[in-house]
């Protein structure tokens, strides 16, 4: 049997441990010793070459404080209860989209058409951020997301940071109802707990988190619902059954063949030890870097048992997907709810959806963090 805890090498070229049974990997998520900081940043093991969770930050004396007043700010924007009146909105939004769609002919881009806007436009809205600036934080996010060039991930956040300086600095005399707004009232309130750099870092955070991470989940689930023809059909048949198969499209990975090999990079969330710990008789010293592989966690035997395909009835589903712990995704209430509007709503409108090329030919973006694929070429 494999050890629980294994040396491996980063995307950097930097060495690391991974971890990836799902016991392991649950129970790591939520460890308190294991962290995004480390005292001596540069001379740390770096995950990759992107400035999003590619290295860690210096050790901060108000990190925790700064964590729970995030998850405190944040939360009620992504309660049952918002989501729910949120519900028909994304449902219009779908709707347009798939409208937009169809009226533009076979076959098509679904990336571009649906996979971006749906996501992007819920979390302009949200956040309180112009729809008409997409291009540009779309192409600082992709800059930003890049895990293999340093120059182009700076100047990717740089400029999102810069952007969302602005729009921050306009709600101070032109507040709405959204996200933003109600964290420049926060700041109003507190101007030293909460600085308006630390407002625009935050909404950036958020802009990036919000919309790059389901487009890819969407593209994903298009091309296991295209790959898998006849759990196309059943969903389509049953549309009780898109909760779990959007929890399984969640579980799942892109289904696009990688060039892959055993000796290649290790992916995972990344973690750096604050203190040596035990992993079943391993010590991985402090200041270590650990990746805590979701993926394989989520294959692993222990949740798929002798299922381990794509599976729309599979039920119960305790994927890693959305983290564990205390920083499990504050999103996934919306990241659900637009998968399900939108998985629901495609199959009923475009029962005969298939992929215009055959699944090899398509391009997984792998060189960014958040992975998906484009362009995403469809017919119905
Ligand atoms: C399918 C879509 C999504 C996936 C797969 C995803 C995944 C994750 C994961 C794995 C984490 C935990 C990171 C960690 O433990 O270090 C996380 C955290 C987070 N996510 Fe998501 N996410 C998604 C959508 C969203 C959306 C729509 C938002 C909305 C803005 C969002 C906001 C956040 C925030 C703010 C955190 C930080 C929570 C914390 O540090 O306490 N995510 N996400």
């Amino acid at each position: 049997m494999n050890p629980t805890a294994q040396r491996t090498t980063t995307p950097a070229g930097d060495p690391a441990w991974l971890v990836s049974d799902y016991d392991t990997v649950k129970r790591l998520l939520a460890d308190p010793r294991l962290g995004r900081s480390h005292a001596d940043p540069d001379a740390a093991s770096r995950y990759s070459e992107s400035m999003i969770f590619g290295r860690p930050y210096p050790v901060s004396p108000t990190e925790a404080a700064d964590h729970t007043r995030m998850r405190r700010l944040l939360a009620p924007w992504f309660s049952a209860r918002r989501m729910e009146v949120l519900r028909s909105r994304v449902q219009r939004l779908a709707d347009q989209l798939l409208d937009d769609l169809a009226g533009g002919g076979a076959p098509a881009d679904f990336h571009e058409a649906v996979s971006f806007p749906l996501p992007a436009l819920v979390i302009c809205e949200i956040l309180g951020v112009p729809y008409a600036d997409r291009e540009d934080f779309r192409r600082w996010s992709d800059d930003a997301a890049d895990m293999t060039d340093q120059a182009r991930s700076f100047s990717g956040l740089a400029a999102l940071w810069q952007y969302m300086t602005g729009l921050v600095t306009t709600k101070l005399d032109d507040p709405g109802d959204d996200v933003l707004s109600a964290l420049v009232t926060a700041h109003r309130a507190d101007p030293e707990d909460l600085t308006l750099d630390g407002v625009a870092q935050l909404g950036a955070a958020l802009l990036f988190a919000g919309h790059e991470t389901t487009v890819a989940a969407i593209d994903t689930g298009v091309v296991l619902l295209t790959t898998h023809p006849a759990q196309r059909d059943a969903l389509r048949r049953d549309p009780t059954l898109v909760p779990d198969a959007v929890e399984e499209i969640l579980r799942s990975a892109l289904p696009v063949p990688l060039e892959h090999t055993d000796s290649g990079p290790s992916h995972g969330l990344a973690r750096w030890a604050s203190a040596d710990l035990d992993v079943d008789g391993i010590t991985i010293p402090a200041g270590d870097l650990v990746l805590l592989g979701l993926q394989q966690a989520n294959d692993d035997r222990w949740l798929v048992g002798d299922r381990p395909g794509f599976d729309i009835a599979r039920r119960p589903n305790p994927h890693l997907t959305f983290g564990h712990g205390p920083r499990f995704c504050l999103g996934a209430p919306l990241a659900r709810l637009e998968l399900q509007v939108l998985i629901g709503t495609l199959l009923d409108r475009f029962p005969a959806l298939a992929l215009a090329v055959p699944v090899g030919q398509l391009q997984p973006r792998t060189t960014l963090l958040t992975g998906g694929v484009a362009p995403l070429p469809v017919t119905w």
